[in-house]
């Protein structure tokens, strides 16, 4: 079946480049409908997009003539994935916030396809709390990004805010529309986020981890179709949708949590679990003494990925992470084998904006080999792993 997408175009000066996006998917085989907002029909004229896509525009929610053609809740449905190009801080604001107040949001409200948005819009514009707000719900929501880009905009500020070039936007396109249904029937499991490791009900050991990098991980996993449980340590970012999300604390909660949901086809480990724990954790919060501040006394926590790489119930596919911060090859094929896995993620922490930050450069060692990736956005890693992992499980749409 040819895949088809739904292309929301807002108002922004890029709406130009969804031009050009039209005619890059039909080179690739993918059929697209276009929606155009009152501001992007400012920008781009119905009758050349309705040319370029081979089919009408639709633009006006009340139009009797659609609704009897095509409903809206129709159009919403009839194609593999919606696409939002280019997303306007305008757009995202509204659909962040649930509105139906034009055929664009009522589409993006009514739909059951995944979404992807490629935001363009000034650099104030999307570094402003209101748009980052937006932004950080709509993930929550499930929705995918692709940029925006560092670049000169049309108003001569530099900064992030251009949209992607639709080259980038059709590849992003392609890779949601074979990642769907690749890992149905599959059942997955991702850890995630730092552990803390109580010192006394008020102190806890714990490091920098955001969680940020396993929860996109979870949350392509998902998408792919696997039945996905995500075992979390405390993090403060919203969890993706995931069949079953269990929050832990400890270690040693982590491990347990990770065994009650054995047997799984493909495990990935991307929590940065604490190696070490207090040996006690006082009842009642430790009070100043006389003879100054306490020794603390560390005991090892266990392994969590090696306990399960290990033991009798082991994963199909196992996927561990390597924070290292020098010699990052080097240590990571290392611990590849040392832990058991069949696959290591490793990544420089060290790299300035990695731990807790939206973008990630990392390698994938296997027994075969190593890829380097290019530096991409932390979403953009776990579609691609997830990709990886329904090519290795052998099921590819
Ligand atoms: N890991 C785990 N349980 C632990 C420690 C680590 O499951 N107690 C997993 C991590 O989720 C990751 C991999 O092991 O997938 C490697 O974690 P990393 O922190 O890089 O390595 P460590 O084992 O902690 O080794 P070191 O600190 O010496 O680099």
């Amino acid at each position: 079946m040819p895949k088809s997408i739904v292309l929301i175009i807002g108002g922004g000066i890029a709406a130009y480049k969804s031009l050009e996006l039209i005619r890059r998917l039909k080179e690739r085989g993918i059929g697209t409908r276009a929606v155009l907002t009152e501001a992007a029909a400012e920008f781009v004229t119905p009758l050349s997009v309705s040319a370029l896509s081979g089919h009408k525009v639709y633009a006006d929610m009340f139009s009797l003539t659609d609704e009897s053609e095509m409903g809206h809740i129709q159009l919403s449905r009839s194609a593999d994935l919606v696409v939002v190009a280019p997303a306007t801080a305008d757009l995202m604001a509204r659909h962040a916030a649930g509105l139906a107040n034009d055929l664009a949001t009522t589409t993006l409200l009514a739909t059951d396809k995944a979404v992807l948005m490629a935001p363009a819009m000034n650099v104030r514009m999307w570094r402003h709390p209101a748009t980052q707000r937006s932004l950080k719900a709509l993930k929550a929501d499930g929705v995918s990004f692709v940029g925006p880009e560092d670049g000169e905009m049309a108003c001569g500020e530099f900064g992030p805010g251009r949209m992607a070039e639709p080259e980038t936007i059709a590849d992003a396109i392609e890779r949601l529309l074979s990642a769907k249904g690749s890992l149905a029937g599959f059942k997955a499991l991702v850890t995630a986020g730092p552990t803390h490791e109580p010192l006394d009900p008020v102190r806890f050991l714990t490091n920098r981890s955001s969680g940020k990098q396993g929860y996109a991980i979870a949350a392509a996993l998902a998408l792919a179709g696997a039945e996905t449980t995500l075992v979390s340590g405390p993090a403060e970012i919203a969890p993706p949708r995931v069949a079953r999300l269990l929050r832990v604390e400890t270690a040693r909660e982590m491990l347990a949590a990770c065994e009650s949901v054995l047997p799984v086809d493909v495990a990935v480990f991307t929590a940065a679990v604490a190696d070490w724990r207090p040996d006690i954790a006082a009842n009642n919060k430790i009070k100043k003494a006389e003879g100054g501040p306490p020794t603390l006394k560390l005991v090892a926590n266990p392994d969590v990925l090696s306990t399960l790489a290990h033991g009798t119930r082991r994963p199909g596919l196992v996927i561990g992470f390597a924070a290292e911060t020098e010699n990052v090859l080097a240590h990571a094929m290392e611990k590849r084998l040392k832990k058991g896995c069949d696959w290591i993620v490793a990544n420089d922490v060290g790299a300035p904006g990695v731990m807790g930050g939206d973008r990630n450069t990392v390698h994938l060692i296997t027994s075969e080999g190593t890829e380097s990736w290019p530096e991409m956005d932390k979403a953009d890693v776990a579609t691609r792993l997830a990709a990886r992992i329904a090519e290795r499980l052998g099921k590819v749409a």
